[in-house]
């Protein structure tokens, strides 16, 4: 019974009875950040994404106060993190009496690591997470990060940021393809009370208001991605695990396989629109 008003009045919100007009953002393709750097936030969808036509950052979906936080570096709440994950990055740490910095001393070498994540790699998915992780417990003899930490998300968004503005190239065929298939079958398949896959509201509904947000595409080029809602960084799984509860479901563990496959999978939907990270939303 609950579950079906549940998903009687989901349905109607998502019916498009309260479809907004697109705005004039939406037609914007390119954007800059610091009057220098372009970003690509609306083009053609790969092949592959059958049930779109055009693929869009979420940057487009947010009111336009949101939107000016992230055009200019002084204005993004998230440096103030990314300034926390320098300071991380320089510190010593571990049984080895060594700092990020002490092998990585120049940060622009991870320039399009962020665009190609995550990857695979001898038959394993591999994301940033994994990465930093690896050099935290085998490089350093420190202590692993949880994914949702701010030493985690702070380091992420400092990495990733590397890459700002190139394109999301994120590879589906090879090793890759079994992972991207198992994710591409997880966004189809319906979950939770409400009986609503990703694809229900992403793919069907992106642009509608659902309550008092306007759904995306869920897109997770911005990735770490500062909320005004919780005034953090948030992981991209954080976010999958934040999607699943809302409908209901029993979400999966971050860092689990199979939110590394929807990763993938998701990443790949992406694969032509710019890095953003650190982005700004809701
Ligand atoms: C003792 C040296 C050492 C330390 C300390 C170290 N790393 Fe690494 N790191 C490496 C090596 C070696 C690799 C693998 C070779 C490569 O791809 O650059 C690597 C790879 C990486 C990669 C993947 C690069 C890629 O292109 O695939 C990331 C990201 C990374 N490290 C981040 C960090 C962070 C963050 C820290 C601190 C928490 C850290 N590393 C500490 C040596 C180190
Ligand atoms: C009931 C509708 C609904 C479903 C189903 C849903 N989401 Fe969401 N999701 C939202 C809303 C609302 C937001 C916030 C507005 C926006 O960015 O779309 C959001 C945001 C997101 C974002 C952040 C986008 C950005 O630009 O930062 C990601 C990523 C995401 N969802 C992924 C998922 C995944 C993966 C699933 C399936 C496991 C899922 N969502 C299922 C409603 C939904």
């Amino acid at each position: 019974m609950i579950r079906k008003a549940l998903h009687a009045a989901v349905s109607l919100v998502l019916s498009g009875a309260l479809a907004l007009p697109l705005t004039a953002e939406e037609h914007i393709s390119e954007i800059l950040i610091n009057e220098e750097i372009p970003i690509t936030v609306r083009t053609e969808a790969p092949p592959y994404v059958e049930g779109l036509d055009e693929i869009m950052s979420g940057w487009l979906f947010r009111s336009e106060e949101t939107q000016a936080l992230q055009l200019d570096d002084f204005d993004n709440p998230s440096f103030v993190f990314v300034d926390q994950g320098m300071d991380l990055f320089n510190k010593v740490e571990g049984t080895a009496g060594k700092s990020c910095a002490a092998c990585h001393q120049d940060l622009g070498e991870f320039a399009g690591l962020r665009a190609s994540l995550p990857r695979v790699e001898d038959g394993k998915i591999v994301t940033m997470e994994d990465l930093i992780n690896e050099c935290r417990v085998e490089r350093m003899g420190a202590e692993p990060w949880k994914w949702t930490s701010t030493q985690m998300t702070s380091v992420n968004a400092l990495i990733s940021m590397q890459s700002r503005g190139m394109p999301v190239n994120v590879k589906v065929d090879g090793e890759a393809r079994p992972f991207w298939e198992k994710g591409k079958e997880l966004y189809y398949t319906r979950f939770g009370q409400l009986d609503l896959a990703c694809a229900n509201c992403h793919e069907n509904n992106y642009g509608n208001m659902i309550r008092a947000d306007r759904l995306s595409q869920g897109q997770i080029n911005g990735f770490p991605t500062y909320r005004l809602k919780n005034a953090k960084l948030n992981a991209v799984q954080a976010r999958f695990k934040g999607c699943m509860k809302n409908i209901r479901a029993e979400p999966f563990k971050v860092g689990s396989e199979e939110f590394k496959a929807l990763e993938l999978y998701l990443a790949s939907r992406g694969n032509g629109l710019s890095v953003e990270a650190p982005s700004v939303r809701n």
